[in-house]
This record gives C-alpha cells, sequence and structure tokens, in this order.
C-alpha cells in the first residue's frame, strides 16, 4: 500500500523535475554569411600517431600474420572507421618519439631491423616493424596528407636531409635503397616538421639556439622532383610567448608554419581521471579548454608583428585532453577512457579554431588511437569508436568548407573562477550549396533554446545529427560499446519562422544540422 506520505513525497519529486526540465536557457545566434570569408582548411581536422603506448602497435597496426583482420597489416576495423572521419592529415612518428627516432632502423626486411628502447614513454622495446614505408602506406590508404616530424634532438642534419630524399627523390643513393625495399616511385610529402618541443623533449634548447639550428636544418630539407615541402619549426607550448616572438624574429622568413602545443590539463600534477568527475570538474575541464581562444590569439598578434599578411601558419600539432592513465594499464603509454566530457572538449575547441583560419592552418588533436583524446580504443581484436570519434564524424562536412562567420549571445552555463563557460557554443560553414551549422549545449542541467538568424541562408530541407548522453562521464567500452552514439536529430523540434530557426537544444548536447 503506497501511504499519503510517499505520495507527497512523489508528487514534490516530480513537480521539481518538471522544473528541472523547464529550466532553459535562451541563446541568439546570427549568421553572417559573407562571400569573402575563408575557407576551414580541412588539415584543422588533422590526427596525430605516435609510437607511444598501442597507438602504432595494436592501435593502426599489427602486421600481416595476425589473426585481428587487416589489411597488409593495418587493422581493418581501425581503417574502415577513420575512413568515415576523412582523415586529411596523419603527423608521425611523434610527438617526444621522433627526437629519438632514427628513420634507418625503420626500413628494409623487418626482420634485420634493429630494436630500441623507447625511453619516452615507459621503457617499451621498439622493434621498429612499423617504419617509413609502413607509414606512407597508410596514408595513402587513408587518402591523407602525411606530416613527418625531423629528428633534430639527437639526430643530424644528414639523416633528416636522406630521409627526405628517400621518401621524395626519383633518383640518387636514397631512392635507390627506396626502391630495394619495394617502392619504386616517390611518396609526395608536404609536411616537414624539424623536431618536435624542442623548448623540452626535443632537446631542452632555447629559443634563439633553436632558431639557428631550424635555420640550419631546413636549408639541407630539398626538394627533390617538384615536391614541394611545407616547412615546419617547432613552436611555444601554451603561454610561451617568447619562444613564438624569438622564432618568428630570428627564423620566421625560413619557414611556412610554426606549430602550437595545448593540452587540456588543468593541473600537471593532478590530471584526474578521466572518467570519474564531477559537474565541478566537468566545467574546470570546459574553462580550461576553452583557454585556447586567448592563448592562440596572442600568438597570433605575436605573428601578426613579423609576418602580417599570414604568409606563416600557426599549426596546433598538438592538442586535446590530458588525464590520468587507466588504473591498470601500463605506465607511460598514456591510455585513457573518452566521454561525453571529452566530445564537449573537441567540439568547443574545433569551434574555436574555426575562428582563426585566416593564422590556424592545420591542427592535430592527440591521439588517432589508444592514446590521450583518442578517436578508438583497441584491445586485441575488439575496438570502440569514443565520442570524441562522433564530433569528428560530425563536423566532417566543415572540412574545407567556407566559413559563415557568426554572432552568438549567450549566458553563461558556469562561471569557473572569472571565466564564464558559455551554455551555447556555435560554428557555421558552407560548402556545394549544404550549409553546416554546429551548435554545442554545454548545460549539464539546462535545456538551451537557441534561435538562429539565417541571414537568408535557404532552410528549404534540414536534417541533423545528435550527440548526447544520460551522464557527462558515459563513455563507450570493450563491454558497452554503444552507449554513446549518434542520434538522427527529430526536426519536431525545430521551428522555423520569418528566417529564424529555432532549436531546443538537450542539456550538454552537440548537434550538427544540414540546411539547404
Ligand atoms: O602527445 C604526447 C606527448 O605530448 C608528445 O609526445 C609530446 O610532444 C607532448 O609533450
Amino acid at each position: 500500500m503506497i501511504s499519503s506520505k510517499s505520495l507527497i513525497g512523489a508528487s514534490l519529486l516530480l513537480a521539481s523535475s518538471a522544473m528541472m526540465l523547464q529550466a532553459q536557457n535562451t541563446a541568439t545566434v546570427t549568421l553572417q554569411p559573407s562571400e569573402k570569408s575563408p575557407i576551414i582548411e580541412k588539415e584543422i581536422y588533422g590526427q596525430f600517431s605516435e609510437h607511444l603506448g598501442t597507438c602504432i602497435y595494436g592501435g593502426l597496426w599489427v602486421g600481416e600474420n595476425s589473426p585481428i583482420p587487416n589489411q597488409n597489416g593495418y587493422r581493418l576495423d581501425v581503417l574502415n572507421a577513420l575512413k568515415e572521419l576523412h582523415v586529411p592529415l596523419l603527423r608521425w612518428p611523434g610527438g617526444c618519439f621522433a627526437d629519438e627516432y632514427h628513420w634507418m632502423n625503420g626500413i628494409g626486411p623487418r626482420e634485420n631491423r634493429p630494436t630500441m628502447v623507447n625511453n619516452n614513454w615507459g621503457g617499451t622495446v621498439e622493434d621498429n616493424s612499423f617504419g617509413t614505408n609502413e607509414f606512407f602506406n597508410l596514408c595513402e590508404i587513408l587518402d591523407c596528407e602525411p606530416y613527418l616530424c625531423g629528428n633534430v634532438g639527437s639526430g643530424t642534419v644528414q639523416e633528416l636531409a636522406e630521409w627526405v630524399e628517400y621518401i621524395t627523390a626519383e633518383s640518387g643513393p636514397m631512392a635507390e635503397l627506396r626502391k630495394q625495399n619495394g617502392r619504386e616511385k616517390p611518396w609526395k610529402l608536404k609536411y616537414l616538421g624539424v623536431g618536435n618541443e624542442s623548448w623540452g623533449c626535443g632537446g631542452n634548447f632555447t629559443p634563439e639556439y633553436y632558431a639557428n639550428v631550424y635555420r640550419r636544418y631546413q636549408t639541407y630539407c630539398r626538394e627533390f622532383d617538384g615536391n614541394k615541402l611545407y616547412k615546419i619549426a617547432s613552436g611555444a607550448s601554451d603561454y610561451d610567448y617568447d619562444w613564438t616572438e624569438v622564432m618568428m624574429k630570428n627564423a620566421g622568413r625560413y619557414m611556412d608554419g610554426i606549430s602550437l602545443h595545448y593540452y587540456t590539463v588543468e593541473n600537471w600534477n593532478k590530471k584526474g581521471s578521466a572518467t570519474v568527475f564531477d559537474t565541478e570538474g566537468y566545467y574546470r575541464t570546459l574553462a580550461k579548454c576553452l583557454g585556447i581562444k586567448e592563448v592562440v590569439a596572442k600568438h597570433c598578434r605575436i605573428m601578426d608583428k613579423y609576418d602580417p599578411k599570414k604568409r606563416v601558419g600557426l599549426l596546433v600539432d598538438e592538442w586535446g585532453t590530458w588525464f590520468d592513465e587507466e588504473p591498470g594499464t601500463i605506465k607511460g603509454h598514456l591510455f585513457q577512457q573518452n566521454t561525453l566530457r571529452d566530445a564537449m572538449v573537441a567540439a568547443l575547441s574545433l569551434n574555436i579554431f574555426h575562428t582563426f583560419t585566416d593564422r590556424v592552418k592545420m591542427t592535430n588533436i592527440a591521439q588517432i588511437a589508444n592514446v590521450l583524446q583518442a578517436m578508438v580504443l583497441t584491445k586485441d581484436d575488439q575496438m570502440v569508436l569514443t565520442p570524441t570519434y562522433y564530433v569528428f564524424k560530425m563536423y566532417v562536412p566543415h572540412q574545407d568548407a567556407k566559413l559563415i562567420p557568426l554572432k552568438v549571445n549567450t549566458p553563461a552555463a558556469q562561471m569557473v573562477d572569472d571565466h564564464a563557460v558559455p551554455a551555447v557554443s556555435a560554428t557555421a560553414s558552407v560548402k556545394n550549396g549544404i550549409t553546416t551549422i554546429s551548435l554545442v549545449n554545454t548545460d549539464v542541467d539546462k535545456t538551451s533554446e537557441v534561435i538562429i538568424d539565417l541571414n537568408g541562408v535557404s532552410a528549404k530541407k534540414i536534417s541533423g545529427e545528435i550527440l548526447t548522453a544520460a551522464n557527462i562521464n558515459d563513455y563507450n567500452d570493450f563491454g558497452q560499446p554503444e552507449k554513446i552514439t549518434l542520434k538522427d536529430f527529430d526536426t519536431k523540434n525545430l521551428k522555423i519562422k520569418d528566417g529564424k530557426l529555432t532549436v531546443t537544444l538537450p542539456t550538454k548536447s552537440i548537434l550538427t544540422l544540414s540546411l539547404n
């Protein structure tokens, strides 16, 4: 029998949950289409693969003799998942690993390749079975641009010069070596990084010293047989504006791009769990992620001083969340789970990058598989797609599309210290007559009604895909690979009147609308 007391309790509960349901933000988004606006370079959607943990071995590569289904050694489930993302560019072999990597150890018959210790990442023995040929062939399968990171910290000028020759020359001693290794035609190589984190694991240089080293190394990286290099200097970490200043001043004219690394980590000594966090931890992570806007803007201002025509690109070639490694996994392998919070970080970051398309020409989320904010996680023959993967999938239409500048007026979902985490973030672009609008509602408790002033953009046909979950720390795992997946958005939740589109975003959700 139900007592009257419990009935009162139940109705109070219903009333308060109804109030919770009613709690709603209202935001406006005004599209400002312009013929002059820039293209969102597809390289903004670049990926990073390092010899670190199981990113390469187990994640991308299992070898031809593996019982795991593979195409010439590359695991098929991962290949197929990545093809859906239209990966435009892949950075390799590191990261910190790059400055200890000697490429000649990774060519020729695999049984003859020497081993090495991966000193940066857990002291794992590297057998060099995935090397230059394996990487460039992978890029061909994925139809993406390779981005090679050269060893400056512990390598030589000759070593890097010969690597470029091995990859790109039609003839000569290095080309002969490549041919002996089964590859007749050279590959194309555009993006060439001259070292990585040269202020840290890449050699602990001062910017003044590295600027000179950079100038010397890049001199000998030749352009063979019509191959055109885009030379990238190792850039600053986060708030190190002096590094960018010195590099631009002393070496700006010798580079096509300079990198920047920014990880979403609140406290490097206490990174916190990827899956166990509360609402405060959620908003603090988003606040840190949003900090990238100011950081990029400041580096851009420095670059504008030395390069007002914006010839040199700022390349955020490492970004993403960095949490504690999952309990029970190998220390130094940086294997972390990926929740709806990570998806939010991905969407907010990409929305920010879109606003810097005049200077930010490439970004690389770290990393593609099994490391940090990964697209896919693998365990033996199983693979799961992460919430971050789904954001990259939803954002594919923005690749190489024309940016539609916009204005957002939104309340804060939460204040973190003095910084507002906006309830609504938005980005829009147009390609082949289709307008794509991506909207994020960061708010954990409130839905957000967004009124979009389309400013003449056609919206005769609208469809959408949405990513959300019951909890901010929900994730996909090997036992439950589909806890968070993309769903079709019910367009009954849209209203269109007088050139304005009104959409109600569920709490903590990411929506991409397609209009034509
Ligand atoms: O992505 C992991 C590591 O983070 C990279 O190797 C290094 O460049 C950065 O410190």
